[in-house]
């Protein structure tokens, strides 16, 4: 305990060791006074005050008082005097005046005029009897007397730098005078009162002695060596710091980054697409059926402007209806329906970004890799798992001999990369054969949950784009997996800007330190 009293004791700034003299010779000493007892500045007291204060040697507890002065007006009524005294004066002597005599016989003007008969009413001093102003017995009564509210106007008049508080015999009058503009100043008095706390106690009866000590060490100082006889404060350097919050990426941004640094590092090249796409691409180039449940405005944004989006080339188009008519020379019979290009025009906030490859694909030469990371759009209604709009990430994989083993391949890959492990189960999705979905694995939850959706693109999906080698596609959300790298349970956090959210989340993969 004596050791910590010690340290303490050595770590004191020379202000506050004379702040706790001065508090041990004067208990209750106000800050102003303690400056000049001590000839520093109330501010080094205030600091040395709260510093003392958070290492629990004092307390220091505020008051807020009021102080009331004379405004201008009011010092103006304290010397001439109010304005219905000033009528009361020339009263007393005429006994009545006309209100149109009013202004010359007393020197009033029109609005100190309309105030004073309003207190001359108040006051009873005077009554108005068809416009003439009379003076009443109350009135003779006060002619030569004060009235309360002009005691109180003396006792500011020589109370220039304010008073916090009237005795009982001006409190009425101090009343009266609030109730009327302009005469009395407020203002707000903060107090400060130090209290020494039992380790204050302590320190003192330790004792230290006060001794100037070196804080900002000179140029001669150095040159000549006095530095060395100096005297110096040690550190606290396990003394707590204030936290910084220093500016970073939005969580979801970190994730999204990441994600194109390990495609970018596995050799993938990126392609962020529209996100107006028509119809044609979002959904018939994916060998989706014109009335698949996907495409139905619950479920889509359809645009009016553009109403309609152009169409590829002609072939293209027609080996698309083609292939949803019969299946055309996919070894498939299609869907067997009349394939209209008018749907195919129609243009809608991209759905996935699945049709960024199949775009891709058909601009593209073969072997390639590409990724792509955007905003999409359905029709949710906002909860706390889905949004109206989130990103999804795409892959896609084309050239001789890709399999469904490397597909898998590639996200276990991809999925380690990003510090998760991943198992797939069977699936269906209208553009790839064989399918699959990938699930995580959450230590947490101890639950396996599922990601994302892949597989080899079908014939009826390469055929008419002119491709004649095997694809593998995957896409996944990535809110979800924002969600549970940072721990988040409700999908809304990631948009509502909220500042502490933001300020903790870690930036690391999730582990906190
Ligand atoms: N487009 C799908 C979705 O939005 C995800 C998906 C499934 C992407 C299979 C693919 C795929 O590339 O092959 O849920």
């Amino acid at each position: 305990m004596s050791e910590d009293i010690e340290k303490t004791i050595r770590e004191l700034h020379i202000y506050e060791k004379i702040l706790l003299k001065e508090l041990e010779a004067n208990p209750g000493e106000r800050p102003s006074k303690i400056a000049s007892n001590a000839g520093i500045d109330v501010k080094s007291v205030m600091s040395a005050a709260g510093s003392l204060a958070s290492k629990d040697i004092i307390e220091m507890r505020k008051d807020v008082e009021k102080v009331y002065s004379l405004t201008k007006d009011g010092l103006e009524y304290a010397e001439k005097g109010l304005p219905e005294r000033r009528i009361l004066n020339a009263l007393s002597g005429k006994k009545e005046i006309h209100m149109k005599d009013l202004a010359s016989e007393t020197g009033i003007d029109k609005k100190e005029a309309n105030i004073a008969l309003g207190w001359l009413r108040r006051k009873n001093w005077a009554q108005i009897d068809k416009g003439v102003v009379k003076i009443t017995d109350v009135g003779e009564d006060y002619a030569d007397k004060e009235d309360v509210d002009e005691k109180v106007l003396d006792f500011l008049k020589v109370n220039e730098n304010g008073v916090k508080q009237f005795n009982d015999s001006l409190k009425d009058g101090f009343k009266k005078l609030t109730g009327r503009k302009n005469i009395l100043n407020i203002q707000k008095e903060t107090l400060h009162f130090f209290k020494i706390l039992p380790k204050g106690e302590e320190i003192l009866k330790h004792g230290f002695t006060i001794k100037e000590q070196a804080t900002q060490l000179t140029h001669e100082q150095l040159k000549e060596g006095t530095w060395k006889s100096l005297e110096y404060r040690p550190y606290d350097i396990n003394a707590e710091a204030p936290v910084v919050f220093a500016g970073k990426k939005h969580p979801l941004r970190v994730i999204i980054d990441e994600i194109r640094e390990i495609f970018l590092n596995m050799g993938f090249s990126e392609d962020n697409g529209e996100y107006v796409e028509s119809a044609f691409w979002n959904f018939d180039s994916l060998f989706q059926p014109q009335d698949h449940a996907a495409r139905e405005m619950q479920d889509t944004f359809y645009l009016k402007n553009p109403l309609t989006c152009d169409l590829p080339d002609d072939d293209l188009v027609k080996l698309t209806a083609e292939t949803h008519e019969t299946g055309a020379d996919t070894g498939s019979i299609g869907w067997q329906y009349d394939w209209s290009e008018d749907i195919a025009r129609q243009s809608v906030l991209r759905t996935h970004t699945t049709g960024i490859s199949t775009k891709h694909l058909y601009e593209h030469d073969q072997p390639m890799k590409m990724f792509s990371v955007g905003r999409v759009f359905r029709r949710e209604t906002f909860d706390y798992k889905h949004l109206p709009e989130f990103h999804q990430v795409e892959g896609l994989v084309c050239g001789e001999g890709i399999s469904y083993q490397n597909l898998l391949g590639t996200l276990k890959e991809f999925y380690k990369k990003l510090g998760f492990e991943v198992r797939f189960r069977p699936a269906y999705f209208p553009y790839t054969y064989l399918s699959t979905e990938s699930e995580i694995y959450l230590e947490e939850k101890e639950s396996w949950i599922e990601l994302g959706g892949a597989g080899m693109f079908r014939p009826e999906v390469l055929k008419p784009l002119g491709i004649n080698q095997p694809a593998l596609a995957f896409g996944m959300g990535i809110e979800r997996l924002a969600m549970i790298r940072y721990g988040v349970e409700d999908i809304r956090m990631l948009y509502k800007s909220d500042i502490n959210w933001l300020r903790e989340v870690p930036l690391d993969k999730g582990v906190r330190l």
